[in-house]
């Protein structure tokens, strides 16, 4: 139900490094993380990078929508100085070399499909294709525990990646866990549910457990609240404080 690992690194390196560069994911590695969670979104020409925010400004220098951007003109800029001068010119990952990367490494990965408003369906579908390709050998084999876990907040996404690449497995993403919750992640023929730990009930998550479904919260940064998440049956959880909870915890 959950072959995958128990803790994860919150977009690489938590909140110890750059989110979701190259960096940030050596700096999870260095604290012995395996496994991470990652955002990911289109540039203009369709070439999906990874990425968190839709609009420029935050970690990336500029204005306007990443979907006005061609992805080699976001790699070409600096997601790296807002953390720190020591990350100045850390780029923008482009999606398909820093998953490479991870698979090089030996890293898991949960690939959140965060589309730019509106790009909903492309972005599950370049995702998930690409991510089936990635993992084709794997898939083949039946190695399930080395294939990444797509999530996404967008059921659109979701239900466009699983049209376009069924054998590569999704969750649904959910800040609270709606009355036809159930129903909603069979569509999507999701085998998990991510949701926001500080909206879960004890009573709930033994519903998606009995219910059959793997169950995965965001984002915990307390080990004892860690505790009682495991405590009440939550399969795995992702973490920005890599360094008070390490993979070790669970
Ligand atoms: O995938 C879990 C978590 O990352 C969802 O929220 O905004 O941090 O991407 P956010
Ligand atoms: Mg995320």
């Amino acid at each position: 139900m959950w072959p995958y690992p128990r803790i994860l690194a919150h977009r690489g390196g938590g909140t110890l490094a750059p989110e979701n560069t190259i960096a940030g994911l050596r700096r999870g590695m260095d604290a012995g993380f395996r496994a991470i969670e990652f955002d990911v979104m289109l540039a203009r020409d369709g070439v999906p990078v990874v990425l968190h925010d839709p609009e420029l400004g935050r970690t990336v220098a500029g204005t306007g929508s990443v979907a006005d951007v061609d992805a080699l003109d976001l790699a070409a800029r600096d997601a790296g100085s807002w953390f720190g001068p020591q990350y100045e010119g850390e780029p923008v990952p482009l999606f398909v070399e820093f998953a490479q990367y991870c698979k090089a490494h030996g890293v898991w990965m949960n690939i959140e499909i965060k589309p730019v408003p509106g790009h909903d369906d492309e972005t599950g579908t370049v995702v998930a294709r690409l991510t089936a390709a990635l993992f084709a050998d794997e898939i083949a084999a039946g190695r399930v525990e080395r294939v990444p876990l797509l999530s996404s907040f967008s059921e659109s996404a979701l239900a466009a990646a699983r049209n376009a690449a069924p054998q590569v497995p999704r969750a649904w993403l959910t800040e609270s866990l709606p009355p036809d919750w159930e129903a909603r992640a069979r569509v999507l023929d999701a085998v998990a549910i991510h949701t926001d730990h500080t909206r879960l009930t004890a009573a709930a998550a033994a519903q998606v457990k009995a219910a059959g479904f793997g169950l995965f919260c965001y984002t915990v940064n307390a080990p004892a609240r860690a505790r009682e998440l495991f405590g009440w049956g939550v399969d795995g959880l992702c973490t920005d404080r890599i360094d008070l909870i390490s993979p070790a915890f669970a």
